[in-house]
């Protein structure tokens, strides 16, 4: 939540600080601020409530802001309203400290409460505020901002990635990190702060990525990092493997749209490496196979989409296995006092790496001996990081807060990893495993042939997006994927829908099903499509309006009973959601563009989820 980027080099800080902002935008858009250090012009802070787009009109995109070393911060509210006065950048009361913040202080409550008794007034409602008095106040004691910053993170709780100008120091400014992200960038000349490589990627391509603790000085020709104790710290530089197209739209209308069309591409990148000679392997896991042997169960913990992906992960997982697999959400995760040990492999799916829920969850396993590996999208994030292993997804960025293709690079991965460790563990028979290698390798050119269908959802889309209430149902795979098909659905058209186990609906649910009721009937999963055909009968007998999704095997017979089918060809079983969530992502899409809405942007969310 809440994007940051910071420049310092010899061109005007404004427009480069702006653009780094459009392209964090994605991480929060209730407000934006820089603030920018000239010699002539001092300490100038700009911001305002709303979108982007208000601040780069008061700033003339940034041409109006002197000087060539400055912050900025896109903020998701979480302490005060979305305003112009809790916006960041916050100033010290005596307005030579401007802070930006991405996280949550936890105990700004007390610190505020401290430093009024000291005569210091607040300007805003914000957490965030106290960093920049405090840091201030320190400073006002030390007359070091280096020894104030210390000071300050001595007394500070809670998670933090921190961007600090100083009017002192007119020619660096200061970062720090605590449990949020936050990457250096070294260009030619010049050099960066920023939470997403993508603010920066423009500029250079060379970063580090900072560790819990430190804190850098970030000089145009230098970034000097030191630990939590003050002693240096020595980088180690990365380099970005993609290119600036990747983080824009393209000629597409929204990232959404573009990121559904690259899917059948992301999942190639993320299947080639790992298919030889018709086996899956894994060449970056380090578990021997004696390890993956002695695994007595394996727990998944994830939220939102990448959790969907870990129940469908439970039932193949499971499948190829026969091994205990469970599911859980990691923010119930952390607070039921889990059973987890050394036997146990807990399997974290993240697209960001920087899910906060998700994060503890990984850390409390961690501190109770289970094995983590995680898989994840961004290069360096914190998960990825403090796992023990870590498989990427390679789905490049992925900017529309709703996920898509993650999702589906995600899915491939587990389902490879249910092959790779059903071939150690020998419980997959040769024959099967041989035919879900080939769906594999067939995968992506099914995904396209999925999207050929593009406008036949379209236009069932303009048929049903008046629709105030949709019930998704669907049994064993097919509920998983109900799930990821609703939450697409509701976070981007806001249309209340729900899913459920078919099979549940007559233990209470069905008591909402009324005439003109939408049910979207998901009848992939072959074993128990008949079981599916006769919940359709249930719901149609009380008025619903069905619209099913099935494989081309059952859709002629499912024509008898719903008028409206849409189809994917047919798959392994394994494989059905990873096609049938296309569908069901289009037709999101297209419900919340009828709808008039936000795409790439729904209102209250943000891409990467650093709040509790
Ligand atoms: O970055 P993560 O995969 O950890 O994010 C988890 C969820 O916040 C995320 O999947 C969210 O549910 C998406 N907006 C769904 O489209």
């Amino acid at each position: 939540m809440c994007g940051i980027v910071g420049y310092v080099g010899t061109e005007q800080a404004g427009p480069i600080l702006l653009d780094g902002l459009e392209r964090l935008e994605y991480r929060g858009y209730d407000s934006a601020g820089i603030a920018v250090l000239s010699n002539e012009k001092g300490l100038q802070v700009k911001k305002a409530k709303g979108r982007l787009k208000v601040l780069s009109a008061l700033v003339d995109g940034g041409k109006a802001v002197e000087g060539s070393i400055g912050i900025g911060h896109t903020r998701w509210a979480t302490h005060g309203q979305p305003n112009d006065v809790n916006s960041h950048p916050h100033l010290s009361e005596d307005s030579r400290i401007a802070v930006v913040h991405n996280g949550i202080i936890e105990n700004y409550v007390e610190i505020k409460e401290y430093l009024m008794g000291k005569g210091i007034s607040f300007r805003s409602e914000t957490d965030t505020e106290v960093v920049a008095q405090l840091l201030a106040y320190h400073y006002r004691q030390t007359g070091d901002i280096m020894q104030a910053v210390y000071r300050m993170l001595h007394r500070i709780e809670g998670a933090y990635a921190l961007g600090i100008l100083c009017a002192d120091m007119p020619d660096a400014f200061i970062a720090v990190r605590k449990d949020a992200p936050l990457l250096l960038g070294y260009g030619q000349g010049c050099s960066f702060i920023a939470s997403d490589v993508t603010a920066i990627i423009k500029h250079t391509r060379e970063v580090s990525y900072m560790e819990d603790g430190e804190v850098a000085v970030v000089r145009a020709d230098s970034i000097r990092v030191y630990n939590a104790l003050g002693r240096p710290v020595e980088k180690e530089h990365s380099f970005i493997d993609w290119d600036v197209s990747a983080a824009e739209k393209g000629g597409y209308a929204h990232f959404m749209f573009k990121e559904i069309m690259e899917q059948p591409e992301a999942v190639r990148k993320t299947i080639h490496p790992r298919l030889k000679d018709r086996r899956v392997v894994f060449e970056e896991l380090k578990m021997s196979p004696e390890e993956i042997r002695a695994l007595q169960r394996i727990v998944i913990v994830a939220c939102g989409s990448s959790y969907h992906v870990g129940m469908v992960g439970k039932y193949n997982l499971e499948r190829l296995l026969r091994r205990p697999v469970e599911t859980m959400l990691a923010s119930e995760f952390r607070y039921c006092d889990p059973l987890v040990d050394e036997h146990t492999l807990v399997i974290v799916i993240s697209q960001s790496g920087e899910t906060l829920d998700t994060m503890a969850a990984l850390r409390q396993a961690k501190s109770l001996g289970a094995h983590i590996l995680s898989i994840v999208n961004v290069v360096g994030s914190s998960i990825a990081r403090e796992s023990d292993e870590v498989l990427y997804t390679w789905a490049g960025p992925e900017i529309a807060v709703a996920t898509t293709k993650a999702y589906s690079t995600q899915l491939v991965l587990l389902n490879m990893l249910g092959l790779y460790f059903g071939d150690i563990l020998g419980s997959i028979p040769a024959e099967e495993y041989a035919s879900i290698v080939e769906e594999l390798q067939a995968l992506p050119a099914k995904m396209e042939e999925v999207l050929e269908n593009t406008d036949r959802i379209k236009y069932l889309a303009s048929v049903c997006f008046n629709h105030s209430s949709i019930f998704f149902i669907g049994r064993n795979l097919d509920y998983a994927l109900g799930l990821e098909g609703s939450l697409k659905l509701k976070e981007i058209s806001y249309i209340h829908c729900e899913a459920y186990a078919a099979g549940e609906l007559k233990h209470g649910t069905i008591s909402l099903i009324e005439d003109g009721t939408l049910v979207v009937a998901l009848c992939t999963y072959a074993p128990l499509f008949d079981k599916s055909l006769s919940n359709i009968v249930e719901v149609k007998a009380r008025g619903a309006d069905v619209l099913a999704l099935t494989d081309d095997s059952h859709a002629e017979e499912l024509r008898k009973t719903v008028p409206n089918v849409l189809t994917i060809p047919d798959t392994h079983t394994v494989f059905k959601p990873s096609l049938g969530v296309i569908p069901l992502q289009i037709f999101a899409y297209y419900m919340a563009l009828q709808r008039g809405c936000d795409i790439d942007k729904p209102r209250n969310l943000a891409k990467s989820v650093t709040v509790e």
